[in-house]
């Protein structure tokens, strides 16, 4: 089904190309080939409701909130290019009440060919530390993470948030794939390039509905939540092949210098905003209290949590494939569901 799906979409995209006989390269000069040769493909979920969304409709449709009062003084208008002038301490406020469900929440579901039209919903960045050692990030961005529910019930449901980041990275060393990191919730899994699923040579990320996730397979994925030990099925991600998602359609791209902590557009037209990678607040908006009649809180869990910070919070320096976040680096060298990683971990190198 998956090659079949592909072969069409090869074949449109080969068509649309003519008469250029060369494929036409989605990205800037500069950007390395082997960061798009083996850029992720991420497939849905067929149940997804909040597709990737516009990084900079995510600006336009908040207000610049902290702790629920507006900012004052804030540039007129607000966008991609001066978001860098806000404090960490901000909050990005839909302006819409989000349990009416507003459509820019939505996103903007995939086409037959994979691309979010008229929305740039990922960037990549590229972290160049010499010696032929390369990171690069593919960050996924949608407007709405839907939580979940608890035993499937849902009046349990909790963990929804405005604004989501998640990422691949995938560790190049001599141009060629190492490793691929999966982001999930607060952590993720690590797998070597050659073990995961690919299309070609772009490894696939499963999306997992909602929560968006990103997992090497497809499936049922135990959902855990850190400081809440739930029982094994209690809280689950489900990831399938629903709808399919080529990021590099529809993406900005960036190199990044740790030692400079700065991020440099590939395209030097000016086109490409870059000081929004500079906010340090929030995409969303923030925790609300539980005298805010939206709010549900059970075993301390929060319906509605706040949103996450951006790109430039997902440690782009990592000396580890992992994020450096105390717990151990797993590199797994076979598939496997995440309940099943304790024997996975005798197979698989710890760094
Ligand atoms: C998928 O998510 C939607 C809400 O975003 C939810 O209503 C639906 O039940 C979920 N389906 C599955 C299979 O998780
Ligand atoms: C970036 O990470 C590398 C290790 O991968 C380290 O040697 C270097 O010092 C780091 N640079 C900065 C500015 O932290």
């Amino acid at each position: 089904m998956f090659n079949l799906l592909f072969s069409v979409v090869t074949f449109v995209t080969a068509v649309s190309a003519v008469p250029t006989t060369r494929k036409k390269r989605q990205a800037p000069a500069g950007v390395p080939q082997f960061v798009l040769d083996y850029a992720p493909l991420v497939w849905l979920h067929s149940a997804e409701q909040y597709f990737p969304s516009d990084i900079a409709a995510q600006v336009s449709n908040s207000i610049p909130q902290v702790n629920f009062a507006a900012v004052p003084n804030v540039p007129n208008p607000l966008d991609l290019n001066n978001l860098d002038s806000l404090s960490k301490d901000v909050y990005l406020t839909s302006k819409d009440d989000i349990t009416k469900n507003p459509t820019w929440i939505k996103g903007v579901k995939p086409d037959a060919s994979g691309k979010t039209n008229n929305a740039v919903t990922a960037a990549v960045i590229v972290n160049d530390k010499g010696g032929g050692n390369v990171d690069a990030f593919y960050m996924y961005f949608y407007a709405y993470n839907w939580g979940g529910t608890v035993l499937g019930l849902q009046q349990l449901q909790f963990g929804n948030h405005v604004g989501d980041w998640e990422h691949n990275m995938i560790r190049f060393s001599n141009s060629k794939p190492q490793h691929i990191w999966y982001s999930q919730h607060s952590n993720g899994q690590a797998f070597k390039y050659d073990v995961v699923h690919k299309n070609g040579l772009r490894p696939i990320a499963f999306s997992s509905n909602g929560s968006h996730a990103n997992y090497a397979i497809s499936g049922t994925h135990d959902h855990t939540i850190p400081n809440f030990n739930l029982p094994g099925g209690v809280l689950e991600d489900y990831t399938n092949e629903g709808t399919l998602w080529d990021p590099l359609k529809s993406a900005y791209f960036y190199s990044f210098s740790a030692g400079e902590n700065k991020f440099t557009p590939y395209d030097s037209s000016g086109a490409t905003p870059v000081n929004y990678l500079y906010f340090k607040g929030r995409w969303g908006d923030q925790e609300y209290p539980t005298s805010d009649k939206r709010q549900v809180k059970l075993f301390g869990q929060a319906k509605y949590s706040s949103g996450p910070t951006g790109p430039s919070d997902k440690q782009l320096n990592r000396s580890k494939v992992c994020p450096d976040n105390g717990k151990d680096c797993i590199l797994r060298t076979i598939l496997v569901p995440k309940g099943l990683d304790e024997l996975n971990e005798l197979e698989a190198d710890i760094v």
